[in-house]
């Protein structure tokens, strides 16, 4: 595993600084482009997102192009110094293509082809439509192939699950599932329980993938449209990769979007895009709106075991869709950018370089107004983020090895979000529970990597598996190998209930060969109304730093120690005196078993006493204010800390006595540092503590 990576093109060792560009809605006039031109300077900004929505500029009549424009913008960036992060059009087509192949227009569920309108809305198995993207990515990457400006590839955009009921879709489905299955209907109806409701299949051509009662289909369903994505997508890249087999290749993922299973899509990108669109300023929720997108920004960095990623689309001040368009408050354009970056971004690209005079978006925050120049608050903003990544090309390549992971596996996520039990309302909670063992380690200034259950979790000292309802093949496996050889698991309700076919585990929770290395079995679970209250107590002499006794809510399993020790019992309800957390020594680890939904404040001090217990420590020690995010990327010569205030309000923040630079003031940085509401430092610590 290597310390640091190189930059993402090395022909440009520096921050990526640009945004989603449309030079073509703009050629009646072409004037803006040279002003584009010198309104990029002016922005600090260097990369340009070109061409993503052009096709029918590129290819107004089948097999008539038009590179005209684009060979202008190409040059004129080169030659103002600028690059070009080009896209590859597919995510929009043009309307004579939907008039003369329907086929490429996709089918709803309902079995109805859709008109052509929007866009993202094509059959990604359609022979045509991949036949009309192979002809003209390859005019594309031929012509521009030597090109000074081209640096990155952006292949379509925001791929989704692809969602199409077509006949070709079907039976790729089909195909698919007879691959998986071995051509055996029997060894199908099994994984699926297909007898429930009379479902058994006694023909391939009656898998119809719209039924939610068989769960194993719909997953399967899932697991198809994500391999069918990324075959749809290696037909995208294969003429890219005979032109320009030196430039790199990404496709801009859409963070916790259940439509696509990031994890096999991020092997077949050289480098991991996202879209990250956090909702700032929402009264009272500011921290977690924070806290939810450094998860998320870890997920990025994980995608390819820590290699830095792009942020390739962020808003300069605020979207047209949130359902509030608050503006960002002085600071938090920077501090939200310099977020991406902390967390392993080397890159800071917007969408969009300028608004449209017309169309859907032309109320989406850009770094160009309508208004034309460049004295507005948010192209000076953006400036100054320019200005502060051109002090960091330092940071570029740099990473970081957290002793602790989280797991937050898409394939799970999938599964909870159909389960019918527990309760509806606690349906689709998986991810805020991910979020909620992740935030301790967010507040305490404790680097963490999120990943999903196919990651090798040897190195970690900490692993924390929030609601591991499904699991994978060879899970169990690892964990039990993990804690043997010494790890700490963390483990809670709602653990080891399922195969990765949706099947319970029989003979008792968690399944898997789980109940050993627990020390516990989980007979069943109480789920409780969402104002009713328990508490976990831990009675005299918790653990160093531990109240003795916490708030419990809504989600509780009824479990037997067998083996494990009993750390903490539930205080109320008729399991009263029943255990809450336990902890049974295995090997040479250790296996933690929370078994009720805690309030925060157990969590953090809960996850705090664990890891000062295998001496896991934070980034600084002095202790952090609330809402004050401290991460940091590369060690030893090159180690950046990042210090972020989420408050509106000033905070002191103690560094410590270790000797730092301060990146973007410049000059020494003291002990001790202040940072105005919204604010963020970035320091390159020059002496070990
Ligand atoms: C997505 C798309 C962009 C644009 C933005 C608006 O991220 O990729 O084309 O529509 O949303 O926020
Ligand atoms: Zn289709």
């Amino acid at each position: 595993m290597p310390d640091h990576y190189p930059p993402i093109n090395p022909k440009f060792p520096h921050f990526l600084h640009g945004g989603d560009y449309n030079p073509d809605q703009w050629s009646a006039t072409p004037e803006v482009w040279d002003e584009d031109m010198r309104l990029m300077k002016l922005a600090h900004c260097n990369a340009m997102s070109v061409a993503i929505f052009s096709w029918t500029s590129l290819e107004p009549e089948e097999g008539r192009f038009e590179f005209g424009w684009l060979d202008a913008i190409m040059d004129k960036l080169a030659e103002h110094g600028g690059f070009a992060v080009l896209a590859t059009p597919s995510g929009a087509r043009p309307a004579w293509m939907s008039r003369k192949y329907p086929e490429v227009l996709r089918v709803n569920r309902d079995g109805r082809r859709e008109f052509h309108h929007t866009r993202h809305n094509h059959c990604r198995t359609s022979p045509v439509y991949r036949e009309k993207c192979r002809i003209i990515n390859a005019r594309l990457a031929e012509r521009y192939k030597d090109h000074p400006a081209l640096l990155v590839w952006h292949i379509s955009n925001e791929y989704n699950g692809g969602d199409c009921h077509c006949d070709l879709c079907l039976n790729a489905f089909r195909n698919w599932l007879r691959i998986r299955y071995h051509d055996d209907l029997d060894e199908l109806n099994q994984k699926w329980w297909a007898g429930f409701w009379s479902h058994t299949i006694t023909d391939w051509e009656d898998i119809r993938p719209i039924d939610y009662s068989v769960h194993g289909m719909t997953l399967d369903w899932k697991r198809f449209l994500t391999e069918q994505t990324i075959d749809f997508y290696k037909a995208e890249i294969a003429p890219l990769g005979e032109f320009t087999p030196q430039v790199p290749i990404t496709t801009n993922f859409m963070g916790l979007s259940t439509t696509l299973d990031y994890w096999k899509f991020a092997r077949e990108v050289d480098v991991v895009s996202w879209d990250s669109y956090p909702w700032w300023h929402k009264p009272g929720n500011e921290l977690q709106t924070a806290c939810a997108t450094a998860f998320t920004h870890d997920i990025n960095r994980c995608l390819k075991g820590g290699k830095p990623f792009m942020l390739m689309e962020s808003v300069p001040s605020v979207t047209n869709w949130a359902p509030v368009c608050k503006l960002k408050r002085p600071g938090m354009h920077l501090l939200s950018s310099l977020h991406a970056v902390a967390h392993g971004s080397d890159t800071v690209q917007y969408f969009q370089w300028r608004k449209g005079r017309g169309g859907s978006e032309k109320f989406h925050g850009a770094v160009v107004d309508h208004v034309g120049h460049e004295n507005t608050r948010v192209f000076r903003d953006v400036a100054g983020v320019g200005m502060a990544l051109e002090k960091m090309d330092g940071v570029i390549g740099t990473t970081v090895r957290p002793q602790v992971a989280i797991v937050y596996d898409w394939e799970t996520r999938w599964a909870m979000d159909e389960i019918q039990g527990l309760g509806r309302d606690y349906r689709g909670t998986y991810a805020e529970t991910c979020i909620a063992h992740y935030s301790p380690f967010w507040k305490a200034g404790i680097p963490v990597d999120v990943i999903d259950q196919t990651c090798d979790i040897s190195r970690y000292k900490l692993f924390i598996t929030p609601m591991l309802y499904m699991l994978r093949p060879g899970m169990a496996e690892k964990l039990e190998k993990f804690v043997r050889e010494g790890g700490t698991w963390v483990a809670t309700y709602w653990t080891g209930i399922v195969d990765e076919s949706d099947l319970c585990y029989l003979g008792g929770w968690p399944g898997g060969g789980l109940r050993k290395v627990l020390g516990i079995w989980d007979e069943e679970t109480d789920a409780t109304h969402p104002e009713e209250r328990n508490c976990v107590r831990f009675g005299k002499g918790p653990a160093d730093g531990m109240k003795e006794e916490y708030e419990a809510r809504e989600l509780f399993a009824l479990i037997h120690a067998e083996g494990a020790k009993v750390l903490a019992t539930y205080g109320r309800d008729f399991y009263a005196g029943r255990p809450a957390v336990t902890v049974n020594k295995y090997g040479k680890g250790r296996a933690y078993y929370v078994a009720s939904r805690n309030s925060n404040d157990f969590l953090c001090d809960f996850l705090g006493a664990v890891s000062r217990e295998i001496g896991i420590r934070p980034i600084l020690d002095g202790g952090l204010p609330d809402g004050v995010s401290v991460q940091k990327r590369g060690d030893g010569e090159r180690e950046f800390v990042f210090v972020m205030n989420f408050n509106a309000e000033q905070v002191k923040v103690a560094l410590g006595d270790g000797e730092y630079h301060d990146v973007l003031a410049g000059g020494r940085a003291g002990e001790c540092v202040e940072l105005g509401g919204y604010g963020v430092g970035v320091y390159r610590r020059m002496a070990k503590r």
